[in-house]
């Protein structure tokens, strides 16, 4: 049976560093208060000449580049972001040209906030496993500096910009590849997270920026919950589709979001935190890049081999979560 399999990864994240304790010059906080809270030390932001496609496009070079494969041959390129280069067309659109992938193959971008890296890698595997698709590159990108309120303690420390790609090829072993996707949502809480303004539902207007309701509005402690909860469950759905336990696992890559969420998921799901990859204290929450940026650090630093079980899992605005087992 042929499955997807992860042939390549990448990511791209900006020169640009800011640390805790420059943040506590902008707004009244401190290094402390944002270790303790989140695990967040800094994160880097994306110089203002460059976009969204500009990260997309070198994450998905190096995933091209470590898989040996010429980026011409890549037939689909799925992005997930929510802060794309502009509304339309798709940030994935203008990927394909700057990565000088294949013209005429296709092209999109998806919106599951933090969950659309999984979202992408399930549509993915799905098109691969169709025979639609023989190389697909699934991206996850956030260029988050742009759309934080940047006067707002609440929500400025936890954010930082960066992209994470993969690259998927047919596999026809029988022993490795993505093992199982599952993608859910809960549309009742689609304001506890969310940008109100500046699609159809409410355009820019002087008023709303006034109002700042085109900037990242948020409700931490409901999305705190949600998170733990909702990730808990996904991973454990992943395992028992497998007819897996969680002492399988060898690495859970969980989103990004923060250590108090993935310490709070490690106790509920019964997997240590020596088996979750980490790495929100140097480039905090990315959104839909930090599972593949987690991917990419964990087997450049030499942490995954052949045979490792991964679990996948993400949450983020919609509610949109996921999660995803892979032998690698
Ligand atoms: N520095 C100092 N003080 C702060 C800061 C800050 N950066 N931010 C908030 N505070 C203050 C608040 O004003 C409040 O003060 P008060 O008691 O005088 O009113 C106090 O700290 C406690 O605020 P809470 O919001 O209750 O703090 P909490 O312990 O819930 O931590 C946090 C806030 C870190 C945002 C937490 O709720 C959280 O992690 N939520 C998850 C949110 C998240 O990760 N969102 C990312 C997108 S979704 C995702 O990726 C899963």
């Amino acid at each position: 049976m042929i499955a997807s399999r992860i042939v390549g990864t990448g990511r791209a994240v900006p020169p640009r560093v800011l640390t805790n304790d420059d943040l506590a010059k902008m707004v009244d906080t401190s290094d402390q208060w944002i270790a303790e809270r989140t695990g967040i030390r800094q994160r880097h932001i994306l110089d203002p000449s460059l976009a969204a496609s500009d990260l997309a496009a070198e994450a998905a070079r190096e995933a091209c580049r470590k898989a040996g494969v010429d980026p011409a041959r890549v037939d689909c390129i799925i992005v997930g972001t929510v802060t794309g280069d502009c509304p339309f067309p798709s940030t994935a659109a203008f990927v394909q040209k700057k990565l000088g992938a294949a013209h005429g193959g296709c092209a999109f971008d998806l919106s599951a906030a933090c969950a659309g890296f999984l979202y992408g890698l399930s549509i993915a595997d799905a098109f691969i496993r169709a025979g639609q698709y023989r190389l697909v590159a699934v991206i996850g990108v956030e260029v988050l500096s742009r759309i934080v309120d940047w006067t707002d303690r609440s929500t400025c420390v936890l954010f930082g910009d960066g992209a994470g790609a993969v690259l998927l090829a047919a596999d026809d072993s029988g022993r490795r590849g993505v093992l199982s996707t599952h993608l859910y949502a809960d549309g009742r809480l689609t304001d506890i997270l969310w940008q109100p303004a500046g699609g159809s539902r409410e355009p820019i207007s002087p008023e709303g920026i006034a109002a700042k309701r085109h900037l990242v509005q948020m409700n931490g402690r409901e999305v705190y919950k949600h998170a733990v909860k909702n990730m808990v469950a996904a991973s454990r759905t992943a395992l028992e589709a497998n007819n897996l336990s969680g002492g399988d696992v060898t690495w859970v890559i969980a989103h990004q979001a923060n250590l108090r969420i993935l310490e709070g998921v490690s106790e509920r799901i019964g997997i240590p935190m020596s088996r979750f990859f980490t790495n929100v204290d140097r480039y905090g929450n990315t959104s839909s890049a930090s599972v593949p940026t987690a991917l990419d650090e964990a087997i450049e630093q030499g942490k995954v081999k052949e045979g490792d079980l991964l679990v996948f899992t993400a949450l983020g605005g919609g509610l949109a979560w996921a999660s995803a087992a892979v032998r690698w």
